[in-house]
């Protein structure tokens, strides 16, 4: 089974992803490491936690980035996910507590333990394997994997016309993540938002999964709203799921490999660029940085059904 590591800021869709971490047969789940982005780093870690214990899996959770790199943070979606990240559903008590390490340490300590071996799943603004980069470089060639929910190459964006929410969080973070020379898949919104999570995929997860299924239907149906009233459409993208489906499943997608740039600065701030592997730009600054894969297409559907299986 594969080893990961999954980065997150729960969230409605981060609570699907967790589960599947959780209950996928072929998935070790070595730990969580939690981000402010969908909401604040103290709710993000509590989540995380719960639905470990809830689930009746509790597994390490360390906590990380409070704020972006550089700037002050943008405001918390709390149309979107609510105010508690999970719907504003009422929640139980969390038992255990955070790691005494933060996120970084825990993701180098871990990395360290298993060389080779360890999957970075990262599903939320990229604070915290910025910092582990910086804490140790040497990661670049000790993980097998990066795994990225965030992004758009050609789908424009989820929060400004350019800008996917998860680079738009923290784009001075994502842009050593996405620039480091380590094998890493960007799963965008070209590749999400052809994937839909419908109401009957819901009430099989609900009927499926017990004391967690519930969690994961009441926050869905919040979450499915904004869904509606957004893009008309009923049920919602399950994006940080898809992150956990290339990993399992990558036959589902297509891919193009080239080298990323992120957009820092002014109106297209958290724009992710594409340049193909190959084309010999003039400005050769995009052939310094490493070749990454990056979803294009993918089954919508069979991800779908996937996800509603798993669970
Ligand atoms: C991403 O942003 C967050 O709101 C979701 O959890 C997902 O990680 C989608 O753009
Ligand atoms: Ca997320």
């Amino acid at each position: 089974s594969t080893p990961i590591i999954f980065d997150t800021d729960p969230g409605v869709d981060d609570a699907q992803a967790i589960a599947i971490a959780l209950r996928h047969p072929d998935i070790e789940l070595l730990g969580m490491t939690t981000t402010f982005g969908n909401v604040d780093i103290e709710t993000a870690t509590h989540n995380a936690l719960l639905l470990g214990e809830i689930a009746g899996q509790p597994v390490p959770v360390a906590q990380g980035s409070a704020c972006p790199m550089v700037k002050p943070r943008h405001p918390a979606p709390k149309h979107i996910h609510g105010d508690n990240g999970l719907g504003n559903i009422t929640l139980p008590e969390v038992k255990g507590q955070a790691d005494a390490r933060s996120a970084a340490q825990f993701i180098v300590d871990t990395v360290r333990q298993r060389p080779g071996e360890v999957s970075l799943v990262a599903v939320g603004p990229l604070g915290n394997l910025a910092a582990a980069l910086q804490l140790d470089p040497e990661i670049t060639r000790l993980v097998k994997q990066v795994v990225i929910m965030g992004g758009s190459i050609r789908e424009g964006g989820n929060v400004t016309p350019v800008a996917e929410a998860n680079i738009f969080n923290d784009a001075h973070a994502a842009q050593r993540v996405l620039t480091a020379d380590w094998p890493l898949t960007l799963v965008g919104l070209d590749v999400t938002h052809r994937c839909i999570l419908t109401p009957e995929h819901m009430a099989r997860i609900e009927a499926g999964q017990g004391e967690l299924g519930k969690i994961l239907a009441g926050s869905y149906d919040f979450y499915r709203a904004f869904y509606r009233e957004a893009l008309g459409i009923d049920g919602c993208c399950p994006h940080d799921s898809v992150a956990l489906a290339w990993l399992l499943r990558p036959d589902l997608f297509e891919t193009t490999r080239g080298h990323l740039g992120v957009v820092t600065e002014g109106p297209a701030e958290g724009q992710t660029i594409l340049a193909p592997e190959g084309r010999g730009f003039i400005a050769d600054r995009w052939s310094q940085t490493p070749v990454v894969n990056v979803c294009m297409g993918v089954d919508g559907k069979a991800v779908s059904d996937w996800i509603a299986d798993t669970l």
